[in-house]
């Protein structure tokens, strides 16, 4: 498995497989990757001759300096774990900060049409310019044909499919359903982080989305949210954040629900220090 780590190196690679005319997929993690990741990296293997795995844990999207210093960095057991995968067609990209940033760690400013202000844009200050300026980055630097992004960050996945047609990127971006653990929990990079007795509550979260979706056939969503919120009242362990059931286009919070458009809901929580997030479909 071929890996670089500076931008030169996979510049020039990148040069070599376009002039082989070979199509490429690019799935850009922070790395700590579990088996939700593995399953972008074979969907994008099964659609593209060679596969970028970008690891690189972004600071310029961490609105929280502990939770920057906190996030698991596990790039050797990251790259064993796709050598399970594909020891031929995946070329791992981890940079350093400095080579990709060129020692300017900031970010650019976007508007993303209001999408950057709900949910997470409301309790993350500036973290989709951060992710924008470093997605950016990485389309200009592989030019893929085609990307892939997980449902589980639903938010990140419209604003990058936003960014795309802004700047008129040519990529194709490929949503991707969300892994679950057996218990429903969302997998996330963060799971490893949560004390015994948080992991084994935290499957708390997907049962009340899940019930949350039957209830909304019949409620409206402010009757969804209100119960919602009483579930996590009555929890000892997880703190809800905000559940908010939103138009799944715009990601406004529904006021009076419409069978012409798809809904969905996203909930953050917090398991003692861990932040989770998960979303699901409503209809
Ligand atoms: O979803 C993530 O892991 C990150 O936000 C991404 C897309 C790799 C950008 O740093």
């Amino acid at each position: 498995m071929e890996f670089y780590s500076e931008k030169q190196q996979i510049v020039a690679i990148i040069d070599v497989l376009k002039a082989k005319q070979l199509t490429l997929g690019l799935v850009p993690t922070m790395g700590a990757l579990h088996e939700g990741h593995l399953q972008l990296v074979k969907k994008a293997l099964n659609n593209n001759d060679k596969v970028v795995v970008s690891i690189f844990v972004n600071p310029t999207q961490f609105d929280n300096k502990e939770d920057l210093k906190k996030y698991p960095r596990t790039l050797k057991r990251d790259m064993d774990l796709l050598r399970t995968v594909s020891k031929d067609n995946i070329i791992v990209y981890a940079p350093t900060v400095d080579d990709i940033y060129e020692g300017k760690t900031v970010s650019q400013s976007f508007d993303f049409d209001g999408l950057e202000f709900e949910m997470e844009g409301k309790f993350r200050e500036g973290h989709f310019n951060g992710v924008g300026t470093i997605v950016k980055r990485f389309f200009d630097i592989v030019k893929p044909d085609n990307a892939y992004f997980g449902e589980k960050d639903f938010q990140q996945l419209q604003i990058i499919k936003k960014l795309v047609e802004k700047f008129h990127i040519p990529v194709h971006v490929v949503g991707c359903e969300i892994h679950r653990e057996a218990s429903g929990l969302a997998m996330s990079s963060r799971n490893t982080r949560l004390k015994p007795a948080y992991k084994k509550a935290a499957p708390f979260i997907y049962k009340t989305l899940t019930a949350a979706k039957e209830r909304f056939g019949t409620n409206s969503a402010n009757t969804v949210l209100e119960w919602v919120e009483n579930q996590f009242a009555k929890h000892d362990l997880l703190e809800l954040e905000y559940f908010i059931v939103a138009d799944a286009e715009t990601l406004k919070p529904v006021k009076r629900k419409s069978n012409k458009k798809s809904y969905r809901a996203f909930i953050a929580v917090y398991a003692d220090d861990i932040r989770l997030i998960d979303n699901i479909a409503l209809n």
